[in-house]
């Protein structure tokens, strides 16, 4: 499974593309608003293209077709990591369409449903981002939907990845995972808790101690 992470913050980015633990990012227009300063935002996509080997989206902020592909072209021309994030609109899947054909990647975001994912796919799309952590905030099953697409996906041998969003903790992470999704987005204080478990820091504690009783170097 593939870990992106969802942030436009290029230190953040940096720590983590620095140790391995990510495969690319995505951003949206809320989090470019807190991250990227009175920089020109192309040029902080650009920034974070240099510092993650992997897939960046970097979203639309038209929500009329020809603008949104205009805009896609613009973004996608910046670096060939560049993915194009398109909301699930009437137009975005029109947009998603159009830069497809033109062998741009896609990622279409504000998923909620099976249906929606299914159109997505069917407009070519290189990524769908199902929101698991906003349904939950509407007493949804996110976790469903991410299973049902999957099962959609695999019935008609739909190549869209499933990238699972609005990732809120690390069990929505393992049931991603279990449910089938290709890739995992998530903020940084979730990454870093993946990696956390009190019985390794009781176990390492333990070994310090003994070691330091053996009074040796390395
Ligand atoms: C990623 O593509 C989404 O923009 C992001 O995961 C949304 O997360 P949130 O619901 O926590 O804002």
């Amino acid at each position: 499974m593939k870990i992106f992470l969802d942030t436009a913050d290029l230190s953040e980015i940096r720590r983590a593309a620095d140790a391995g633990l990510i495969d690319g990012v995505t951003t949206n227009p809320s989090l470019m608003a807190k991250s990227a300063g009175d920089a020109d935002p192309k040029d902080h996509f650009l920034e974070i293209c240099n510092t993650v080997d992997g897939p960046v989206s970097a979203e639309v902020v038209a929500l009329e077709k020809d603008q949104m592909v205009s805009e896609g072209k613009r973004l996608a021309a910046l670096h060939s990591n560049i993915v194009v994030k398109l909301p699930l609109t009437e137009d975005g899947l029109r947009a998603c369409r159009a830069l497809t054909a033109e062998g741009v990647k896609t990622n279409v975001t504000l998923c909620f449903s099976a249906s929606q994912a299914l159109l997505a796919a069917k407009a070519g799309a290189t990524y769908v981002s199902p929101f698991v952590g906003r349904l939950d905030d509407i007493s949804h099953h996110g976790m469903e939907v991410i299973g049902q697409i999957r099962q959609v996906y695999d019935n008609y041998g739909l190549e869209t990845e499933i990238l699972a969003a609005s990732i809120r903790h690390p069990i929505h992470m393992v049931e991603s995972m279990l449910q089938g999704a290709d890739c995992g987005t998530l903020p940084p204080k979730v990454l870093y808790q993946l990696i956390q478990h009190p019985l390794t820091d009781k176990g390492l504690a333990a070994f310090m101690a003994d070691w330091k009783k053996l009074g040796k170097e390395l």
